[in-house]
């Protein structure tokens, strides 16, 4: 085994050997607990700003239990949480910064191997970046969902949340009633129970090998989840020895099998961006063409909403990732290596799926084919996607007049105006949500349908922008458009009344605006004043790249290695 990285703090001698020792001892550290034995970090990202991660001081308990079992020494720590759902202007501005907190942290730190507490959408893509850029063997124990939510004898869970909006703008539910779902859709620990984002993130999580088998759907209210963080205490440490790094386990072929499993089981539009980034952390090359061609063929196994009809919690019983994965087997790199020494392959081999009408076979699935398909066209050069298993088959190719929104507050103020010149046809159209233009790419690109189109019973139509959507969201909805309007991409052009195509099949997506007309309307063009002159926001707009390339700073691609360069003591 090689020399634990935590020996050139703890296992000194002189000064700052005792300085190193000595101040831990005041949490009541016995003397043996320095000697030779691997240092766990477990990196939580506990907040109560982020409900979805509030029982994480009792889960990270469990794996102190599993570290010290398996003869480690635990050491939790608190970095930068993001709570979806709370912090403004929206959570992903901050994903980055989340993620060097984590990165400087563990490398700054005695540290041999880490554990990533992560549950809320951000937080796992967050700490895996950081960890990436660092090196050091590393699993994920995911926070787990909330139990399904239960209103008036039907079960509900967030994608609930825009199906009720759209009925209280139509005026069928009460706002008393609406205030009624509150309680009863969170009403457990856990985060989203649907397959948004951060179910999504536990799979990804999962796919790529980097937590145990089944970490992904065990509900954070069931007792099975204390069990695999215990599990995953005990398997941090023997990865330490076996000394299996995070990159042994990211690779190209992870990647892969991570897009391919996205797809079967229909998840959010957020995977790209969050995938491309921890790639570029790993410098895995990994292009917006690989989900399209690695996913858009595989079918849909998992029955799903905001896609399908189930929740989170009926995909645990129902067998879980392992079912799904077993179901991909021939279509993923079966070999690869995962967090617990074994290949995915043969981490699934008992796997079976207790109800097909969740987990699909094969042979039968819910959809011949899935995943996100990245659509391309002079609206948007570098691409954008949609993800046609939450989206109207009778969209998936048309032509319409555009209706354009200026940025989120031109939407917000106009998009229920009774004088709004809108047809059925009509594509609606939101500039300045990008990365750059809002800043942060918020979730808005599934804006809400005008309540005079909803009168007229129309319960979807197409929208482009260059903003995310949430992963409990669904429409015909094209996002994260590159190069961005704030960016200077075609977007920031279009008026209104101007003819857009689409045609998912074909990939293609069309402002039929001759070049020329194009060039004089760039020439009145300029970017927006955002008004951000200082700090991280400041930064963050000048150094965040466009979608495509997964919306991470420049200056944080690639990795640093755990290596303390300097040395003040
Ligand atoms: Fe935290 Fe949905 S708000 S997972």
């Amino acid at each position: 085994m090689r020399k634990l990285r935590s020996q050139e703090w703890l296992g000194k001698k002189g000064k700052d050997g005792f300085i190193y020792r000595a101040w831990l001892k005041n949490q009541g550290v016995p003397e043996d607990e320095f000697d030779g034995k691997p240092v766990i970090g477990i990196c939580n990202t506990w907040s109560e700003l982020t409900p979805c991660n509030g029982h994480f001081r009792e889960l990270a308990e469990s794996v102190k239990k599993g570290i010290l079992q398996a003869g480690g020494f635990p050491v939790e720590f608190p970095v930068m949480s993001l709570g979806e759902t709370i912090v403004k202007p929206t959570a992903m501005l901050f994903r980055n910064l989340m993620s060097m907190d984590v990165e400087e942290s563990i490398r700054a730190n005695p540290l041999d191997g880490v554990v990533l507490l992560c549950g809320c959408d951000k937080t796992t893509p967050a700490s895996v970046m950081g960890a990436a850029s660092v090196g050091l063997p590393t699993i994920v124990v995911s926070g787990g969902t909330m139990l399904t939510g239960r209103y008036r004898g039907k079960n509900i869970a967030t994608s609930d949340v825009w199906r009720y909006a759209d009925e209280v703008i139509k005026g069928t539910f009460t706002n008393e009633e609406f205030r009624e779902v509150e309680g009863a859709m969170c009403r457990s620990d856990g985060h989203c129970a649907v397959m948004g984002t951060a179910s999504t993130m536990a799979c990804m999580v999962e796919s790529l090998g980097l937590s145990l088998p089944g970490n992904a759907a065990i509900p954070a209210a069931d007792s099975r989840r204390k069990v695999i963080a215990q599990l995953s205490g005990r398997r941090i440490v023997d990865m330490v020895h076996e000394e299996l790094d995070i990159g042994k386990i990211l690779t190209r072929e992870a990647f892969e099998n991570a897009i391919v499993v996205n797809a079967a089981i229909g998840g959010s539009t957020n995977f790209v961006l969050h995938l491309l980034a921890i790639a570029g952390r790993m410098e895995v090359p990994l292009t917006l063409d690989d989900f399209d061609n690695l996913g858009s063929p595989i079918p849909l196994l998992a029955n799903l909403q905001p896609s399908g009809k189930y929740y989170m919690e009926d995909f645990y019983y129902a067998g879980g990732l392992p079912a799904v994965i077993k179901q991909l087997q021939g279509k993923l790199h079966g070999h690869v290596i995962t967090a617990n020494g074994k290949s995915i392959h043969e981490n699934v081999a008992k796997a079976v799926s207790y109800n097909e009408d969740v987990i699909a076979t094969n042979d039968k699935p819910f959809q011949e084919a899935s995943g996100l398909v990245v659509v391309r066209g002079n609206l948007a050069e570098r691409g954008c996607i949609i993800k046609p298993s939450a989206a109207s088959p009778h969209l998936m190719k048309h032509k319409g007049k555009a209706v354009v929104f200026e940025d989120i507050e031109d939407y917000r103020s106009r998009f229920n105006d009774p004088e709004l010149d809108i047809e059925e046809t009509s594509v609606l159209v939101l500039k300045n949500v990008g990365p750059k233009g809002y800043p942060g790419m918020p979730e808005v690109g599934n804006m809400a349908l005008p309540k005079k189109m909803q009168d007229k019973g129309v319960t979807d139509m197409v929208r482009i922008s260059d903003g995310r959507m949430s992963g409990t969201a669904f429409g015909t909805v094209f996002l994260h458009t590159a190069p961005e309007s704030a960016d200077g991409g075609v977007l920031a052009l279009v008026q209104n009344g101007d003819l857009i195509e689409v045609d998912v099949e074909k990939k293609f997506i069309h402002l039929h605006v001759d070049d020329e007309e194009l060039e004089s309307r760039r020439k009145n063009w300029s970017a927006p004043d955002l008004g951000f002159d200082r700090g991280y926001v400041a930064h963050y707009i000048k150094h965040v790249q466009q979608a495509d390339l997964g919306a991470d700073l420049d200056f944080l691609t690639g990795k640093s290695g755990h290596v303390v360069k300097r040395n003040s003591h």
